[in-house]
């Protein structure tokens, strides 16, 4: 998380045009690193996230003596094979992100050392039950904090191989098994009860593992010689979003994205948004290291709302606040259900969600697995002064908010967008002719 906490005014009005390049995608990202740090030899990775969450991977990966040298231009890892990460001095500090410690959760899990995991207060209360017992099914030997949160203690083991079903949809989860199938000694197989998204299967593949996905279920062999690749991370679509909210919501908008990722797991978003009205194309899209990628156009739509539920909110659960704040600009409103699991994310983003679009005047009600969010019929949202609660996402959902409101909004320690989006307020205000840059942070 930023130390410094300041608040972000967002004036409504003009429109969004241009051309945009998006930061590497941040799961992706992750995936490379971790998998770059078990290969052998020097791996190079051209478009690395800039999110605050991916520079937590590279600092535990550091503390676990792997060299990870960052540059504006490329990410460089010298791999040690699957046995060369070093025992670590001190705690391995995951910050705000949930990827991190959840995956290398399951890589720590068959090391010959013992390792600590923690994080910031937001993750530290987030539930870690669903990755710890797996890996303990699997002989790991983790110690947790009251709650089954972190600190996650774990002590290295010899792992065997699985056959596990998740009971809930999630990647982190599916991953960390995945990364832990590599030490274990047979064939782990996870069953996802919805297809999360499969970067970290295409990731092992593209190093040299053997993985098998047939529908739901994956396979992954053990101990693999995993080599160095040269790599290039697409565009990440889940912040690419906030851009084509901000197209849709503001008329005269026109907005061209390159190179944004479009792995199938991913684009559930883009085929609710056009079902419900937006004009959105996709272009150029080609196969680059076993992920998909292209160019976005998206232009000023009116779009009629519309309702998500069961499946298609895991498949879309890091766009549901993007999604949510649409409500208001649309015909219908948006109805958001099954989607528990955004309780449990940076914050609560069902509650802060419902929290900030109140204060803007929009009528919500809440629900146990979600929110309706009343459309047009309901007035026009006005500025307010809001709080995203630390929520990266929440922050970048609410500035999209406050484009079609009357009168100035005001996000409270609006810096938290850094951990996936650090360029966030500087790329929405160059794209709406401003290049304030980031002179009215105010304290
Ligand atoms: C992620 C998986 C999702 C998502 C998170 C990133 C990943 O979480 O919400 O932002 O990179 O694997 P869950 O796996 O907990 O659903």
């Amino acid at each position: 998380m930023p130390k410094i906490f300041r608040n972000k005014t967002v004036s409504p009005g003009g429109n969004i045009n241009g051309v945009l390049e998006l930061p590497g995608d941040k799961s992706i990202s992750h995936r490379y690193a971790i998998l770059a740090a078990l290969a052998e030899g020097r791996t190079e990775i051209l478009n690395y996230s800039s999110a605050a969450d991916c520079k937590s991977s590279l600092g535990c990966l550091r503390r676990l003596g792997i060299k990870a040298d960052l540059t504006r231009e490329r990410l460089r890892i010298t791999g040690k094979g699957l046995d060369g990460l070093q025992a670590p001095r001190r705690t391995l500090d995951a910050e705000n992100s949930g990827t991190t410690i959840r995956m290398l959760a399951g890589v720590l899990a068959g090391q010959p050392f013992a390792s600590t995991l923690s994080g910031d207060a937001s993750l530290r209360a987030r539930p870690m039950r669903r990755v710890v017992e797996p890996l303990r099914k699997m002989g790991a030997e983790i110690s947790t904090h009251e709650g089954d949160c972190a600190p996650l203690e774990i002590r290295g083991s010899k792992l065997h191989s699985i056959d596990y079903s998740l009971p809930i949809p999630s990647a982190q989860v599916k991953s960390a098994i995945l990364l832990a199938g590599l030490y274990s000694d047979g064939v782990t197989t996870v069953c996802e009860p919805v297809r999360t998204r499969d970067h970290t299967e295409l990731a092992l593949r593209e190093f040299g593992a053997t993985i098998e996905s047939l529908n739901k279920s994956v396979r992954i062999h053990p101990r693999p010689k995993l080599q160095a690749r040269r790599l290039i991370v697409p565009g990440d679509l889940s912040s690419a979003v906030f851009f084509i909210a901000a197209a849709l919501v503001l008329p005269d908008s026109s907005l061209m994205l390159h190179n944004v990722g479009l792995n199938p797991t991913r684009t559930r978003i883009l085929d609710f948004l056009i079902s419900i009205g937006a004009t959105i194309h996709l272009a150029s899209v080609e196969l680059r290291g076993g992920e998909l990628i292209g160019d976005v156009s998206v232009r000023h739509s009116a779009l009629a709302g519309g309702e998500i539920g069961g499946a298609q909110s895991a498949e879309m659960i890091d766009e549901l606040p993007m999604l949510a704040v649409l409500g208001p600009y649309t015909e219908k409103g948006i109805e958001i259900r099954g989607a528990q699991e955004l309780r449990m994310k940076e914050s609560d983003r069902i509650a802060t969600l419902a929290e900030g679009l109140r204060r803007m005047g929009a009528v919500v009600e809440e629900f146990q697995d979600g929110l309706r969010v009343q459309g047009r019929s309901a007035g026009k949202l006005r500025g307010a002064k809001v709080d995203p609660a630390g929520d990266h996402r929440i922050a970048m959902a609410l500035a999209i908010a406050a484009l079609g409101a009357e009168g100035d909004t005001v996000i409270r320690n609006a810096d938290c967008v850094a951990v996936s989006y650090p360029e966030f307020f500087t790329t929405l205000e160059r794209l709406r002719g401003e290049e304030k840059g980031d002179q009215d942070l105010r304290k």
